[in-house]
């Protein structure tokens, strides 16, 4: 897959233009900086992605370089993100199939990150500090290295292994386990070397038109609820919660504020 996303970044501009927009939700697209007119600084990446379930966009669509491999790749993070969901559902005392009925895993945005070799690090911004708006992110990253997590207040690298992946816990997900998981605060410093190639699956509940016939909404799940344990979140509609992560800067607090209690 890894190889399948440098394939696509190398190809010369003129074949890479036909691709390049801002709308992230119609087919297969290339964009630099989705939030670049809303964010304090641009980061120092290309990406390339489609929304991969519950559809991909038609197999003519996609670009020969990376065609086959999004398809199988796409289908193997289907079937893993519906263990993950198992493991995490019996971790908070629910019923393992809990939040693959409530939908989490439904949908996936996946993205093929470009950081090229950058000749100074020291002033530059990979991935600015962010959360996830997903339930979860399933991250295979190459062995550069950059990506650090938030952990006791310290800036902590997760160093690449040959083979691993890395499930980030996101918002939706805080939100639903009512604050018993916390979404990961995470970031990307660029290296002089390069370029480092990442592929981010955002798993996350059907939110497009024409996926579902109701708006889809989510609050913290009943069981995990009492009297000592009251809602910290109100009932979010996914689109509205979605539509406020992506018209913001990823430099921005994160959509979950808005439906504190
Ligand atoms: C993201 C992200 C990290 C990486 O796409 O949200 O955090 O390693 N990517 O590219
Ligand atoms: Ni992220």
């Amino acid at each position: 897959m890894i190889q399948g996303v440098r394939r696509f970044h190398e190809l010369d501009p003129e074949i890479k233009k036909r691709y390049y927009t801002r709308d992230l939700i119609s087919g297969f697209f290339l964009v630099s900086n989705f939030d670049l007119y809303r964010s304090a600084a641009a980061s120092w990446r290309d990406t390339m992605g489609c929304v991969a379930a519950p559809d991909l966009p038609p197999p003519e669509q996609l670009p020969d370089a990376t065609r086959d491999i999004l398809i199988e790749y796409s289908k193997q993070v289907k079937q893993l993100s519906k263990t993950i969901l198992e493991l995490l559902s019996e971790a908070l005392g629910l019923e393992p199939n809990r939040l693959n009925q409530l939908g989490c895993g439904a949908g996936q945005l996946l993205l093929g990150h470009y950081y090229p070799a950058c000749p100074e690090p020291e002033v530059t911004i990979g991935v600015t500090d962010h959360t996830d708006a997903s339930f979860i992110t399933i991250l295979l990253q190459d062995q550069i290295g950059g990506l650090q997590v938030l952990h006791r207040n310290k800036w902590v690298d997760v160093q690449p292994r040959k083979g691993a992946l890395v499930v980030n816990l996101g918002d939706l997900l805080q939100l639903v386990s009512n604050d018993k998981f916390i979404s990961v605060s995470h970031r990307v410093v660029p290296k002089r070397i390069g370029p480092r190639i990442s592929v981010a699956c955002f798993l996350r509940p059907l939110i497009h038109k024409g996926d579902t016939d109701s708006p889809p909404v989510y609050g913290p799940i009943p069981e995990l609820l009492s009297e000592e344990n009251p809602p910290v979140y109100v009932e979010a509609d996914v689109r509205e919660f979605m539509r406020i992560h992506s018209s913001r800067g990823l430099d921005e607090p994160s959509p979950l504020q808005h439906f504190r209690v």
